[in-house]
């Protein structure tokens, strides 16, 4: 997978291969074994003792029957009804506490698995991120861990079951000697019978998965147009349509119904199959045999013992098919690449807040023989500083943002940050929730504190047009913003978070210039909220920057030119003619 990476080069005709970073496939099985081991084990052992429970009842009543045979003393006799009814208890009592830590058990290793993906996730290099989608990583999240956490609770019936059935075999040999083979044959055959019905089952529930997901989505679009529906006087044809798909649905329900009815049916002739023809050949196999009540009573039982483990080691078996292709899925995707956390360092000695040193960073790491995006970028931000990063489109400028957050390679030089960072992305990111809640991002609520940011920020005419307030819900499922709505929410949501640091890509791209003034006066610039704080700010406006304290000119991925607004005209240089291109603009 990762190892052997070939990049083909269509420019230049050229195959590269990729062995340089040659890792070993780590496994997630090694570190549960580790974490989860010890209780699976005990868990484990309270299996073994349950197992072994459950046959000492045929013996103690193979005892009881005897005894109203014989002339025992009477206490013998109660003695062993008491001990029957003691051993069904504690067996029972054994089997729930196996199944309450078996679950436990399958509980925390889904959720560790599940913070594991996320945490995964979070870490993945840009080239990683490409490769899987947000639906896969929900899928690893929901399905696959899901299957661990199914498979733990059985996961002991692998060795438990093969030895329940050598065990009863061992005893039902006893009583009925080379017969028992002929019962056992019966329960083998009806294996291969239930697979299939089982099969059977499984492709109607995906049928009936796809009528439903169909009716579904034209109840959704009926729903969702309901007017225009109404309005051309549609209803009819959609209804016959939906009932069409309802009928399928009916057929394949009715189907599965009948299929349930044939499997319980022979589900619970087969114990009485199987006990007639092992009794039956052992009767007839020779004259001596005689099916008294003791033989006959112990053998049901340990028959009826035999029955879960034989049914369920066919399931068994595709379950712990099933979950390894899991375990293969989710290592595939733990292996993948991850950004370096060194490409970042935290020396909180350092004097500035902000460092790079000859740094030289690139997006794509496999690709050696393209131009790094960024080149020879030397950067030094002090404390409190309001520093601009302007340059023409595709310069690097968010690019440089991204080397400082720690998210592009590294090729050469040095990256330092001090302090908590707050970004405002160029792209605003909204979550799913109330505006409120957007800004808070998870901090407690500071009344005074949050209507400065909502006033500064601008956002107080479009709180008082929204039909709930801050209270609305915005993003995905809740009410559209506008992009320069969202870019001030993202904005509120850095300055609520009071970091030490902000990064503000091009924040004010989308909101009008009177607004744009606004914001720049009362957070970003000189006399704003955020007066004191260090500030990178990528613009494209340039009525700001005679306002910042310093400009880095960005062109082509390198720095051309670092100043005050007022020594960068001077030089005549990168900066005047990027004024002058936006002046001519
Ligand atoms: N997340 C990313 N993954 C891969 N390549 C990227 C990514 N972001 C930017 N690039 C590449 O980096 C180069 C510089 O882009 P960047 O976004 O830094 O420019 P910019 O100066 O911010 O432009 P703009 O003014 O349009 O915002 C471009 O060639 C772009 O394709
Ligand atoms: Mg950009």
């Amino acid at each position: 997978s990762q190892s052997t990476k070939a990049s083909f080069r269509k420019a230049s005709g050229q195959v590269n291969f990729n062995n340089g970073r040659r890792k070993k496939v780590a496994s997630i099985m090694i570190p549960l074994c580790k974490a989860f081991g010890p209780m699976f084990i005990f868990g484990a052992f309270l299996k073994l003792s349950q197992d072994i429970m459950i046959f000492i009842s045929p013996q103690v009543l193979k005892l009881l029957i005897q005894f109203i045979d014989g002339d025992e003393p009477l206490w013998k006799g109660y003695l062993y009804s008491i001990l029957l009814l003691l051993t069904a208890i504690i067996q029972t009592l054994v089997l729930s506490q196996y199944f309450n830590r078996m679950f436990i058990v399958g509980l925390r290793i889904r959720t560790a698995l599940i913070a594991a993906i996320y945490r995964k996730a979070l870490r993945m290099s840009n080239a990683a991120r490409k490769e899987s989608t947000v639906g896969e990583i929900v899928n690893l999240m929901s399905v696959d861990a899901q299957r661990f956490m199914d498979l733990t609770a059985y996961i002991n019936m692998i060795w438990s079951a093969p030895l329940q059935i050598a065990l009863a075999l061992y005893f039902l040999w006893d009583i009925l000697g080379p017969s028992v083979l002929a019962g056992l044959a019966v329960m083998i055959i009806l294996i291969p019978v239930n697979a299939l019905i089982a099969n059977k089952s499984k492709t109607l529930q995906i049928r009936q998965m796809k009528s439903k997901d169909e009716r579904v989505k034209l109840m959704n679009e009926v729903l969702n147009g309901i007017k225009v529906l109404k309005l051309y006087a549609w209803e009819p044809s959609f209804e016959q349509q939906i009932l069409n798909i309802r009928n399928k649905e009916i057929k394949v329900l009715k189907e599965a119904a009948y299929l349930n009815a044939g499997t319980s049916f022979i589900w619970s002739c087969a114990p009485f199959l199987v006990s007639l023809v092992s009794f039956a050949t052992y009767v007839f196999i020779d004259e001596n045999n005689v099916l008294d009540s003791s033989k006959a009573f112990v053998s049901l039982s340990l028959f009826n013992i035999l029955r879960f483990p034989l049914s369920m080691l066919p399931m068994m078996i595709s379950n712990v098919v099933q979950a390894s292709v899991s375990v293969k899925r989710i290592n595939v995707f733990m292996n993948t690449e991850e950004l370096d956390p060194n490409n970042v360092q935290h020396d909180q000695s350092e004097i500035h807040p902000l460092l790079i040193e000859n740094g030289t960073f690139t997006w794509d790491s496999s690709d050696s023989t393209e131009r790094p995006t960024l080149r020879n970028i030397n950067l030094q931000i002090k404390h409190g500083q309001c520093v601009a990063v302007v340059g023409s489109v595709g310069s690097g400028k968010s690019s440089l943002i991204s080397a400082l957050l720690g998210e592009m390679y590294r090729l050469s030089g040095r990256v330092n940050t001090k302090g908590s960072i707050a970004y405002v992305s160029q792209q605003a990111w909204i979550q799913n929730a109330t505006l409120q809640d957007n800004i808070l991002f998870g901090k407690p609520l500071d009344k005074a504190l949050y209507t400065k940011v909502v006033e500064a920020c601008a956002l107080m005419l479009d709180i008082k047009m929204l039909p709930a307030g801050d209270q609305t819900e915005i993003g995905e499922k809740g009410i559209n913003l506008s992009g320069g709505q969202k870019q001030r929410v993202a904005l509120a949501r850095a300055v609520y978070s009071d970091s030490e640091v902000f990064f503000l890509d091009d924040p004010l791209s989308a909101v009008d210039s009177h607004v744009g003034k606004h914001i720049f006066e009362n957070v970003i610039g000189p006399s704003g909220l955020l007066k004191k704080k260090t500030r990178v700010l990528v613009t494209h406006g340039i009525t700001y920057l005679p306002e910042v304290d310093n400009i880095v000119v960005l062109k082509d991925g390198e720095i051309t030119e670092v100043g005050t607004y007022k020594q960068l005209l001077e030089k005549k240089g990168a900066f005047a003619d990027f004024l002058i291109q936006h002046l001519q603009e």
